[in-house]
């Protein structure tokens, strides 16, 4: 039997997919608690022959030319923290998790929708202060979800997903995309709409697309403030496709009614960023995919897409098929 092949793995991950790595290769991890500083990256990847990584490791050239790497798996869906270009360029192939956690997350930004509306952070406050004296006729008064229109920028998996609970709750649905999606359009009445007029329309727009050059600050000072003063923005994708800045003034000055945010720009946030301070923005910790069973299939498929690279086979899960075509010449 050959030697097994050095892998190094970022963070401890659930066991359903680190036990499958520790059975298969000899790895180190890096168990703290925050990100293994970039120094540590690139000396553990000098011998190793894959690398399984978070969204918080900046995965660049440099990083990918301190060794010789055959695989880097991700664990999560979200591939912006790797540099494709140079990693394709270089006959590297990335895997990715893709699928499994479309529902979490698509439970977490409705989550997110409703508690900005009905304004839960601020009732639970009022309750715990010792606030809360009596039934106000008009107390936390917040948008009723049931019937409004929804507005979801960008259709893939986890937009679709958001779409059907909008459905659910008889919502009207607006979607953008780059493309016209029929099939799903038919099958789900939605309502297909330029960015202008889904802003424009909406009660709540939710932001689904990955990050990528064209997305970036997507939600800048004109899209925010073609929003209606009554509406919500929820971000559940990537801090980056909304402008920071913009964002803390649409809130201050009422351009719209509030925001909900599983990401932000920067991430982590500091506890007294305006974004986290204000009262008519939620802001949670990344947890889009925090359920034990989705975390569990991500660190199943991070495994597997590892293995695979390793053993020189297809990803089952690549984000960068083009890949093959360097490989295969
Ligand atoms: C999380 O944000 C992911 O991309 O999986
Ligand atoms: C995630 O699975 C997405 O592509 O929407």
């Amino acid at each position: 039997m050959g030697q097994q092949p050095k892998v190094y793995v970022t963070r401890s991950i659930p066991e359903a997919g680190l036990g499958v790595v520790r059975e298969a290769c000899q790895a180190r991890v890096w168990q703290e608690k925050l990100p293994p500083p970039r120094q540590v990256i690139l000396e553990e990847v000098s011998d190793c022959d894959g690398l399984l990584c978070l969204l918080s490791d900046e995965v660049d050239a440099t990083v990918m030319d301190a060794g010789e790497l055959r695989v880097i798996s991700q664990y999560a869906v979200g591939v912006d923290n790797i540099d494709l270009e140079a990693a394709t360029a270089r006959g590297i192939p990335v895997g990715h998790t893709p699928g499994v956690l479309t529902e979490a997350t698509a439970d977490l930004t409705f989550t997110l929708l409703m508690a900005a509306a009905r304004r839960i952070p601020e009732g639970i406050e009022k309750v715990q202060s010792g606030a809360w004296q009596t039934w106000e006729p008009m107390g936390l008064l917040g948008a009723q979800v049931w019937g409004a229109t929804l507005g979801v920028i960008g259709l893939g998996r986890i937009g679709t997903a958001v779409a059907r609970r909008g459905r659910g709750f008889q919502m009207r649905v607006l979607y953008h995309d780059t493309e016209h999606k029929w099939k799903l359009e038919e099958e789900l009445g939605l309502i297909y709409a330029s960015l202008e007029e889904l802003l424009g329309e909406a009660d709540f727009v939710s932001v689904h697309t990955p990050l990528l050059p064209e997305t970036q600050q997507l939600i800048d000072e004109g899209a925010l403030r073609r929003m209606k003063p009554q509406a919500i923005l929820v971000n559940a994708a990537r801090g980056e496709i909304v402008d920071t800045q913009a964002l803390v003034r649409a809130l201050e000055e009422g351009w719209i009614a509030g925001a909900a945010l599983d990401v932000t720009d920067p991430e982590p946030i500091s506890a007294d960023h305006p974004l986290v301070r204000l009262e008519n923005c939620i802001v949670v910790p990344h947890i889009g995919s925090a359920t034990v069973r989705a975390r569990e299939r991500m660190a199943e498929m991070a495994a597997q897409n590892l293995l695979a690279g390793l053993r020189g086979e297809r990803l089952p899960y690549c984000a960068n098929p083009q890949v093959y075509q360097v490989i295969d010449g």
